[in-house]
């Protein structure tokens, strides 16, 4: 058992906070927030401070000289890392200075077993504080600038600026890190679960990958770059992710598709993401200078567009495979009502027999625009047998290919009885 300081027990949430709720009071957008295993929620903001929020009552820690965009919490108190490279540890008594980094602190992650604070900043270094009292480890660098690290399966994870994922030894941290992933765009998050990393990118990807080997287990990436958060819930297998639309998707990591798509903020982005200790609230933070807790239990009907779309909650195994096809490759970003829906592409009601590009209301790319394309069994087929990239060169759908046939003859049977008829 960890011993956690008095002063995070006293001022645990009531268990009974499962209304909507906001912590207001800083002066700029909240860029982290932590939730202690007893249930208490940090912020850190623009506003170069972080605070302990009692209930809605906040408790100010004023130190820093720049923004603070990091935080964890320890056995021995909070962690916070800034732009004013510094990093703290906010003990009962009051602030101490760990040290400075020599560019920006991007992320804190905390061992499990609560003796070591791990920093990450975008000069390239990855720090070990020791929360005994002692001098901090450096480890070998990345080569890049750290934009997050995570503890899992033993190991510390770090996510680079250069696209990176890479593991570093738990046996030998200061060796140099083993490359696991190369995405080509700057990698912003990184949770680590059982078994499993899931990181988000600048240009939207969202995967799920194995811890050893690196092998993909899922794919969630879309058109809503980038992603800005990442956050998950053991107990419960949340696994949340926010980015810079200001959406917050939920996804169950037991059967890794998607619970709950919704929007969270108009404007995005959606900075900072923590699952209360019980896993029923998600806590967030973006530009408005407050942090809002979401009952999860509520969160599809805060979006219209999830009402037609209930059937992202049922068990997908029960599903016949075209249905199941679109629940999982297309239904994050395509409608098959008429209803109005703030999803990425065109609603498919009516589809088949439409000109490519002719849905009212829909800005289409210049690629579907005017095309000549009319949308049929045939068309529909070579559309994921080629993939959208080659078969509508320039369209904003992502590149995906359905590689089996008898995968695309079921979606598109299920597409014609679900996109047929009046409105629902
Ligand atoms: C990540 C979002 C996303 C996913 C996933 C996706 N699409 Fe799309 N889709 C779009 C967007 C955006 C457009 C509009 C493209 C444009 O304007 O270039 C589009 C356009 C289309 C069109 C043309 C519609 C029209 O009115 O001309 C069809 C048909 C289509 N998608 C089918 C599918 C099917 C079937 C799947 C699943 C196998 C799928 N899409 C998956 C985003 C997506």
């Amino acid at each position: 058992m960890m011993r956690w300081a008095a002063f995070l027990i006293l001022t645990a949430l009531p268990a009974a906070a499962q209304e909507f709720t906001t912590l207001k009071g800083h002066g700029g957008p909240v860029m982290g927030i932590a939730v202690s295993p007893q249930g208490q929620v940090a912020t850190a903001s623009f506003d170069n401070s972080a605070a302990l929020w009692t209930g809605n009552s906040p408790k100010w820690l004023e130190a820093h000289g720049a923004a603070v965009t990091a935080l964890g919490f320890t056995p021995a108190g909070l962690i916070t890392g800034g732009d004013d490279f510094a990093v703290y540890l906010w003990r009962a008594e009051g602030p101490e200075l760990l040290g400075r980094h020599k560019g920006k602190v991007t992320s804190v992650a905390v061992s499990p077993d609560g003796a070591f604070a791990a920093t990450g900043s975008w000069d390239g270094s990855v720090r070990l504080w020791p929360l005994a009292g002692g001098r901090p480890l450096e480890l070998s660098s990345p080569g890049a600038g750290v934009n997050d690290l995570a503890y899992g399966g033993g190991a510390l994870f770090a996510a680079t600026t250069d696209g990176e994922l890479l593991r570093y030894d738990p046996v030998h941290p200061q060796e140099p890190p083993l490359p696991l992933v190369k995405h080509g765009f700057g990698i912003n998050q990184v949770e680590a679960g059982k078994g499993w990393l899931a990181y988000g990118a600048v240009d939207g990807g969202t995967r799920v990958i194995d811890m050893d080997s690196g092998a993909q287990i899922a794919d969630f990436s879309l058109d809503r770059r980038p992603v800005l958060s990442l956050t998950h819930h053991t107990e419960t297998g949340q696994l949340a992710v926010g980015d810079g639309h200001g959406y917050i998707m939920v996804l169950d990591t037991a059967e890794w598709q998607i619970a709950r798509d919704f929007q969270a903020t108009r404007q995005g982005p959606v900075w900072a993401l923590a699952f209360s200790e019980d896993g029923l609230m998600i806590w967030a933070g973006g530009l408005d200078d407050v942090a809002y807790g979401w009952p999860i239990a509520l969160l599809d009907s805060f979006d219209p567009a999830m009402d037609a779309d209930r059937s992202f909650l049922r068990n997908s195994k029960t599903m016949p495979n075209g249905e199941r096809q679109f629940m999982r490759k297309c239904s994050i970003c395509h409608g098959l009502t008429d209803a109005p829906s703030r999803k990425a592409g065109p609603s498919l009601h009516g589809v088949f027999g439409r000109r490519a590009g002719t849905l009212p209301g829909y800005r289409y790319s210049p690629a579907l625009d005017g095309s000549k394309i009319v949308w049929n069994d045939n068309t529909i087929d070579a559309l994921f047998a080629e993939g959208p990239d080659h078969y509508i060169p320039g369209s904003k759908m992502p590149m995906q290919v359905i590689a089996s046939s008898a995968d695309r003859a079921d979606l598109i049977e299920f597409l014609k009885r679900a996109t047929e008829g009046g409105s629902q």
